[in-house]
């Protein structure tokens, strides 16, 4: 969104050195040269700072490890760097992890959101303006599952959340609108689909598909792979990150999405004909001789599907990347990154394989 009058930001990006956090990063200071770009990040197991390696030397950005739970630590970057903008993405993320062990999810989806808005809060009372902003960036998983045949989720769709994870978005997806019925805070959510791209986690669909397809690993495929996703190229939803911030309009909620449904199976095959097309020497071809259907994922939400009419219509925004191109720019990406993601596959995330995976055909 280049705006010729417009005013410099100081923005805080929680969650900055994860997938969708990272590339959000990139964007704004592509698009923003001279706003001040402060990165919170803990670097937990799914935090990385070598995504954003490219941009270490880049004098408007600032990274601080630290946990959104630390108010201190919020009050201070708040007021030292005088932030009047924060697109909160810090979260724990992972519908598996939070099925294994859901307390740090309520801790830092929950807690974590309620510390900074808080703290927000504080310093927005003693110094209002105009330009603030508080983005909560949430999931289209709060609305819970849809059957074959029901609508898509609008901004109105009652909340229905099934898992810890959309459990605790949707608790602090909450404590964010609270803040502006209740205090006038300037918070606004987005609600958005799958994202996949690069510095995507190996731990997630796509990238745990094209990596085990590099290893020549079982391709573990929940249930009975009928289970639908509305996919989003990640760049698309900093692109919409970018517009509510700008243009969106205080208290609102706004849906994003890549009206882009597929099934597991049939995004499982693409993935399988694109490395058989553009891998050298894959040990397994072709490679969908790799999929293995497996135990379904307790809970299991069967369809998600995005109403992105609203942002489209109020803020002119819509997607640009089809699934075919995304995925291939995707595929591309870790083919030609394989130093970026052999260093994740760590004991920790080995251990975390063999809790989920568990069958013993599957490691
Ligand atoms: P991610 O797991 O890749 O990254 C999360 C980041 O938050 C990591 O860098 C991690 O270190 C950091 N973090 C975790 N706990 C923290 C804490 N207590 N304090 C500070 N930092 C902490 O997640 P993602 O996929 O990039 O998702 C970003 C946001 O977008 C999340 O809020 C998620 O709910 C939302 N979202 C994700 C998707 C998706 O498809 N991935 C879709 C819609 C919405
Ligand atoms: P995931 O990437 O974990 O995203 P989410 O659960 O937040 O939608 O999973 C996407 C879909 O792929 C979901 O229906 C679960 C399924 N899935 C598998 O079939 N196998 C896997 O190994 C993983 C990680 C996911």
């Amino acid at each position: 969104m280049q705006q010729d009058n417009r005013k410099p930001r100081r923005i805080l990006i929680t969650g900055g050195a994860g997938f969708i956090g990272s590339n959000f990063v990139h964007h704004w200071c592509n698009s923003y040269q001279g706003d001040r770009v402060v990165v919170l990040d803990a670097l937990t197991y799914a935090g990385n700072k070598a995504n954003l390696a490219s941009l270490e030397n880049n004098s408007d950005l600032r990274f601080v490890q630290g946990d959104i739970c630390d108010r201190t630590l919020i009050d201070h970057l708040l007021e030292s760097e005088n932030i009047d903008t924060v697109a909160h993405l810090a979260a724990e993320s992972h519908v598996d992890r939070s099925i294994i062990g859901p307390g740090a999810f309520v801790q830092t989806n929950m807690v974590g959101t309620f510390t900074l808005l808080e703290a927000f809060r504080q310093r927005w009372n003693k110094r209002e303006q105009p330009n603030d902003r508080f983005l909560h960036v949430s999931t289209d998983e709060v609305y819970g599952s849809l059957e074959a045949n029901d609508p898509a989720f609008t901004e109105t769709t009652p909340y229905t959340p099934n898992s810890p994870y959309s459990a605790s978005k949707a608790g602090s997806d909450h404590l964010a609108r609270a803040y502006f019925h209740t205090y006038g805070m300037p918070t606004m959510i987005t609600n958005c689909s799958n994202n996949y791209g690069p510095y995507h986690f190996p731990e997630k669909l796509i990238p745990l598909m094209c990596i085990n397809i590099l290893l020549g690993k079982p391709l573990p495929v929940y249930g009975d792979g009928q289970n639908i996703r509305d996919w989003l190229y990640v760049e698309d939803h900093c692109r919409a990150l970018d517009v509510v911030i700008h243009q969106g309009q205080p208290g609102e909620t706004y849906n994003v999405g890549g009206n882009n449904e597929v099934k597991n199976i049939d995004l499982v095959e693409q993935l399988c004909s694109l490395m058989d097309e553009l891998a050298p020497d894959l040990p397994i071809t072709p490679a969908k001789n790799l999929i293995t259907f497996v135990k379904d994922r307790a809970g299991h939400d069967r369809r998600y599907a995005i109403d992105a009419s609203k942002i489209k219509r109020e803020l002119g925004w819509t997607p640009q990347e089809t699934v075919a191109a995304g995925l291939r720019h995707t595929v591309e990406w870790y083919l030609a990154n394989r130093d970026w993601w052999q260093p994740l596959l760590s004991d920790e995330y080995k251990n975390y394989y063999d809790q989920v995976y568990a069958e013993p055909n599957l490691s």
